[in-house]
């Protein structure tokens, strides 16, 4: 249940206005509170604590309330009667979304031939979590891996190939389609070392940039030959994708579509633009003007073919959402990229908004900071190069492996993994998305404080509380007394549908993390002053607290399983 909004629905209801209602960090005077008699007193020309002592008794008059009083210059207190807490409380968690969406929603988006780095690690596990936030509120979501497939890139790695390998086949005039050159297949090592290698050599030879661009266009053109090597390595790239990925616990990408298959939309895509007069040629380009005569800041147009005839990245994302229209139709398109992307995506908005694709309130990017190291600079390895997203991973579980070993616990391979995901992913989370944060694998693993080893101790916790007292007979009274923990505990698992929904509302992930790290800390000290497995305390007591317990650890479970992070056995 939802208690925050049966709350203020029924009070807004009894008082026939909309009170705002806060939920105070100090609980001794109220589980809710309002500054609502203070608001209205100005117009109703009277004094708040009057009006307050107005207000009080017909707040009394409903049921949930046990007592409401009035403290300070007019605020209203509201305590809730603890049978109604207790009630609500066993009642399963339900979402009623009013209005439910398609959302396209485009993250990862992992490039072929470069392997995934840790630029990849916040638009993958909040894109993961947004992605399941959106599914639990009854959204329907297509997620998308836009992969980077089609681009200079391409062309770069080529180039190279073809530089190192001059005899290969896929260079000579006399190039048959029709054989089979898998065993042309490198290593994904390897593979990996060409594109850093290619880009490099381009930036001082004018001539290697040159032949690059020209592959990039026969590619996308359908030269056969380079066709075929790209086929080569495409595979040997996606497999190793999808390994590091599934590393991260993330649910499979619905479409792992790229800029390869919207290009093969370019053609309608240019008729529609020719139709409605938007391609403009220049230096021997094509181009799309989206400046705006309000503008401050500058607004390049938007290439959509180069002076070699290759459509870039910019004008795959034309197509892309070509793609979407046609098969998905949604209401919503939501990309998580880096911030640095800010101005493609203004660009990209206002084609969409020139060709009538989408109106640009339907499209949203959301701009995630940098990961940096304790230097303050973007975090690197040890000897200095862009950390690798499967380094990261190795450097947390090394991490995990030191602090079990240091403890004397002796766990499992698998229980080390989990821990080492939540500790990457929940430290990920709770960062506030849109600014930096520096990240040290040594503190984000501890297993006290904001950290994701703190959210799994908790919940293991109350597994093999749980667990140990299965005698336990539920009980099914309708009333009980509760201790302030215990009330606190409760009334915070009746937040759940109200996180769920406004951590979407606002794009924001954090809230859920947070959220996580709060009902963790009450549950661990309702458990610290609510003993339950020890022998004195009596079966009523026991089954009470017991039922709280697996109603928090119930909650605790479903948010856990929004942030993509998996409970061990044992910890
Ligand atoms: N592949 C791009 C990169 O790594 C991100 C693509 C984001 N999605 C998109 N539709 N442009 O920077």
């Amino acid at each position: 249940m939802n208690l925050y909004q049966y709350v203020s629905e029924s009070i807004n209801k009894k008082l026939g206005f909309t009170v705002n209602l806060e939920t105070p960090r100090n609980r001794e005077f109220g589980d809710f509170s309002t500054n609502a008699a203070m608001v209205m007193a100005k117009s109703a020309g009277k004094n708040p604590r009057a009006l307050a002592d107005e207000i009080l008794p017909k707040l009394r008059e409903l049921d949930f309330v046990a007592d409401a009083s009035v403290a300070g210059p007019g605020f209203i207190n509201i305590k809730l009667r603890d049978d109604f807490i207790w009630r609500a409380s066993a009642m399963p968690h339900d979402i009623k979304t009013d209005t439910l969406m398609i959302i396209d929603m485009d993250y990862g988006s992992y490039n072929v031939a470069k392997s995934l780095h840790i630029g990849h690690l916040r638009t993958s596990i909040v894109g993961d979590t947004l992605n399941r936030i959106a599914k639990y509120l009854g959204h329907h979501t297509i997620s998308y891996n836009h992969i980077g497939d089609w681009g200079r890139s391409m062309g770069l790695v080529i180039a190279w190939i073809k530089k190192n390998h001059p005899d290969w086949p896929f260079f000579q005039p006399d190039f048959d389609p029709d054989a089979d050159y898998s065993k042309y297949a490198m290593p994904v090592a390897e593979l990996d070392t060409y594109y850093p290698a290619a880009a490099a050599l381009a930036k001082t030879d004018d001539s290697f940039m040159e032949q690059a661009r020209q592959i990039t266009a026969e590619l996308q053109r359908g030269h056969p030959g380079y066709n075929a090597l790209y086929n080569v390595f495409f595979p040997v790239s996606m497999k190793s994708m999808m390994d590091t990925v599934s590393r991260l616990n993330i649910m499979p990408f619905d479409r792992n579509l790229g800029e390869r298959n919207a290009a093969k939309y370019v053609e309608p895509v240019e008729k529609l633009l020719r139709e409605k007069n938007l391609l403009v040629k220049s230096d021997g380009a094509e181009v799309i003007v989206v400046k705006k005569d309000t503008d401050t800041a500058p607004m390049p147009p938007v290439m959509f073919y180069n002076s070699h005839g290759a459509v870039p990245y910019d004008a795959t994302d034309i197509m892309a959402l070509y793609y979407r229209k046609i098969t998905d139709n949604p209401d919503k398109i939501i990309y998580l990229t880096d911030i640095r992307q800010k101005l493609h995506f203004e660009q990209l908005f206002r084609v969409a908004e020139l060709t009538g694709l989408f109106p640009a309130k339907d499209m949203e990017h959301i701009g995630y900071g940098t990961i940096n190291g304790s230097d303050g600079k973007p975090f690197k390895t040890r000897d200095g190069n862009a950390a690798g997203l499967n380094d990261i991973i190795e450097m947390i579980t090394d991490a995990v492996k030191q602090r079990v070993a240091a403890s004397g616990k002796n766990l499992s391979s698998e229980t080390i993994d989990a821990i080492a995901l939540a500790a990457l992913k929940f430290n990920d989370l709770i960062h506030d998305l849109r600014s930096d944060y520096i990240f040290d694998p040594e503190s984000v693993t501890s297993f006290e404080g904001r950290t994701g080893p703190y959210i799994l101790y908790t919940a293991v916790r109350l597994n093999s509380i749980l667990r140990k007292a299965d005698d336990a007979t539920s009980i099914s009274t309708d009333s009980a007394v509760l201790s302030d923990d215990e009330r606190n505990l409760l009334i915070a698992t009746l937040d759940f549908e109200r996180t769920a929904q406004s951590a979407f509302d606002n794009r924001a992930t954090d809230m859920i993390a947070n959220y996580a790290y709060d009902l963790c800390q009450l549950a661990n000290t309702f458990y610290h002053n609510c003993p339950i497995l020890r022998e004195d305390i009596d079966a009523t007591t026991r089954a009470q607290r017991l039922q709280i317990a697996r109603i928090a650890r119930d909650t605790l479970a479903q948010t856990i399983d929004l942030m993509g992070l998996i409970i061990p056995d044992e910890m």
